[in-house]
């Protein structure tokens, strides 16, 4: 069966794809590769960003590659955080960003934010690019304790609760990443291993 590497190291968002794609790839993460290296994320866009991680892997292992780059973007602020969001006060701590940006959200009245996210998958030398985004309002305090980063701060339009008063099984029905994840999916099966 044909190998993909997904370049994360996260061994939930492995399995969950694993799930999805069983019959059609072998599907092997960054640890499954040995690879250790820190990849620089230094482009200006998700695109950017998660191309610069699946080419690292494919120049280096020589496999196909795929890799994420999610970020929040709020339209007050220039669509800031934007890349980024996890390191928006400078430090890689979900709640001090999340306080960051209320701080600078105060008597803001324009609200609209989003997640988006952005997937390269490199088959080759080619890059296939995957996107998904969520539209939603940011909210003066946090609500909800489930998920993690800006979750408990956005309402996604169309719902009444915020990311973080979701289960996560709803949050992965409608999120940015499931939404660019399907695409992905799709693509992949659809299109015959070369
Ligand atoms: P990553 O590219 O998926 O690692 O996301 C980068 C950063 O964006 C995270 O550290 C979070 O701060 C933020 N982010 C991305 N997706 C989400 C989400 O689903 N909920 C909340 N924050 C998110």
């Amino acid at each position: 069966m044909r190998e993909l590497v997904f370049a994360t190291n996260n061994q939930h968002k492995t399995q969950e794809v694993r799930n999805l794609l069983l019959n059609d790839y072998k599907v092997l993460n960054l640890n499954d590769i040995g690879c250790t290296t820190d990849i620089p994320e230094t482009g200006s866009t998700f695109a950017e960003n998660a191309t610069l991680k699946s080419s690292y892997v494919t120049e280096h292992y020589q496999l196909d590659c795929f890799a994420d780059d999610s970020g929040l973007e709020i339209e007050a602020l220039n669509q800031e955080p934007g890349i980024f969001s996890a390191r928006y006060s400078g430090v890689k701590d979900d709640q001090v960003n999340l306080n960051l940006v209320l701080q600078k959200m105060e008597g803001q009245a324009n609200r609209k934010a989003r997640f988006r996210t952005v997937i390269s998958l490199m088959r080759g030398t080619e890059n296939f690019l995957f996107e998904g985004i969520i539209n939603g309002t940011i909210l003066e305090r946090p609500i909800g304790t489930q998920g993690f980063g800006y979750d408990p701060i956005f309402v996604p339009d169309g719902y009444n609760q915020t990311f973080a008063e979701m289960s996560m099984e709803q949050k992965n029905q409608i999120s940015h990443r499931a939404l660019a994840m399907k695409k992905l999916i799709s693509f992949l099966k659809e299109q015959k291993p070369v």
